[in-house]
């Protein structure tokens, strides 16, 4: 079956169970346990039950698409992502947000874990990215061109929505929550960088690094769907001095306290956008 007809497929079998066209995707990365939990479930549809959606690889890590309301606004999270890191093909990694455009979603918003690599930044603050530098070495619209998904040479320009940049650096500031802006470096990992690899990111004029994000971005604007990215800095990676050795218990707890600061801009910004 070709990918347009499974994306169909998944999209269909989605619909039929939930009843309605959601307005906003979710991914939700690490440590957004508030953001779920302000979420009125109507439906919670593990991975192994749809059609199309890749097995979860990692034990213990949750797999499932969770439909509900918040602030009576009917949206979609994804809660549980796919890593390029973990062998998904870039298809499957992004395989989600092609279902969520064919959902009749209008906005996706994506939280992600990240390295900080600007001077002023520190573990535990929260960015809303502007634009990305992707240093992948393979990209999901690699190969044949399907144009019901899109066009061939897709431009880059605002794939980070200046308006909903806008709507975070506005809500935040509402919220007494200090957001910075980022540019994120987009890398496949699994390694953290080195120093001379956070180095050359700073100069290149990333200011933020992550394992994930990129392709989902390019693919959602490759499809036209509006998006907008926040990040939790989990470590503190520029100037090269100030790399400490964290072990994964502080990195969960720092992702935890930036998850409540990213859970509540987003709350707040489905319910103003
Ligand atoms: N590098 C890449 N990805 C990351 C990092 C990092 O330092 N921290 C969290 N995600």
């Amino acid at each position: 079956m070709s990918y347009f007809n499974q994306i169909q497929e998944t999209t269909s079998y989605l619909l039929n169970i939930v009843g309605r066209k959601p307005e906003v995707a979710v991914v939700l990365g690490s440590g957004l346990g508030r953001f779920a939990d302000k979420i009125e479930i109507t439906h919670r549809i593990p991975y192994e039950d749809i059609p199309h959606f890749p097995p979860t690889t990692v034990k213990g890590h949750e797999g499932a698409l969770v439909f509900g309301l918040i602030n009576g606004r009917f949206i979609v999270a994804q809660a549980g992502r796919y890593h390029y890191y973990e062998g998904y093909s870039m298809n499957e990694v992004t395989f989600p947000v092609r279902v969520f455009k064919f959902l009749g979603v209008q906005v996706l918003l994506i939280a992600s874990a990240v390295g900080g690599i600007h001077e002023n930044f520190e573990a535990g603050d929260i960015t809303v990215v502007t634009d990305h530098i992707n240093l992948h070495h393979e990209n999901p619209l690699n190969g044949p061109n399907d144009e019901r998904l899109g066009p061939r040479f897709p431009d880059m320009k605002d794939a980070y929505s200046p308006r909903l940049i806008d709507l975070a650096l506005e809500v935040a500031k509402n919220c007494n929550i200090n957001l910075h802006k980022s540019v994120y470096a987009g890398l496949p990992g699994p390694n953290l960088e080195t120093k001379a690899e956070y180095n050359f990111l700073n100069i290149i004029g990333a200011t933020v690094v992550g394992m994930s994000t990129v392709p989902e971005i390019i693919v959602a604007k490759h499809m036209a769907l509006e998006s907008c990215v926040l990040t939790a800095i989990t470590n503190k990676c520029f100037p090269i001095s100030a790399i400490k050795e964290v072990t994964h218990d502080e990195v969960i707890e720092v992702a935890q306290k930036a998850g409540e600061k990213i859970s509540t801009v987003a709350i707040e910004m489905i319910d103003k956008m």
